[in-house]
């Protein structure tokens, strides 16, 4: 990091000035609601799967985006996937897993993993 400037005391690097190249952006609650029912142990399996799945750190991989409260706290924790506007639920480390396979680096949406109203 030699090209860390400061300017106006914030602390800039030329890559900070571009969007990361990206298939897919995915934002994983990580909110009190969400982090009680686990969410930091999610986020470890899921960078974890897709560096083993090479979709991570890549020319055209997931970008990955922890966020505070998506609001369907109930139904958390709460994963979202654009650009397909996908709202999922993950609840354990064999979703994510399922998740990453099969939508991130399938293609294909996990219909049983998303989210559905209830009252
Ligand atoms: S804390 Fe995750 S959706 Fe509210």
């Amino acid at each position: 990091m030699a090209d860390i400037t400061p300017i106006d005391g914030v602390d800039t690097h030329p890559d900070w000035s571009r969007i990361p190249d990206h298939s897919h952006h995915v934002f994983l609650c990580t909110g009190p609601r969400c982090t009680q029912r686990g969410a930091l142990q999610l986020w470890k399996t899921l960078r974890r799967r897709l560096l083993e799945l090479q979709r991570i750190e890549v020319p055209d991989g997931v970008l990955l985006t922890r966020t505070h409260c998506q609001f369907p706290c109930n139904l958390g924790p709460v994963l979202t996937v654009y650009p397909q506007r996908c709202w999922y639920g993950v609840h354990s480390k064999a979703d994510v897993i399922r998740l990453v396979d099969m939508h991130l680096a399938g293609g294909e949406v996990v219909d049983d993993l998303l989210l559905k109203e209830r009252a």
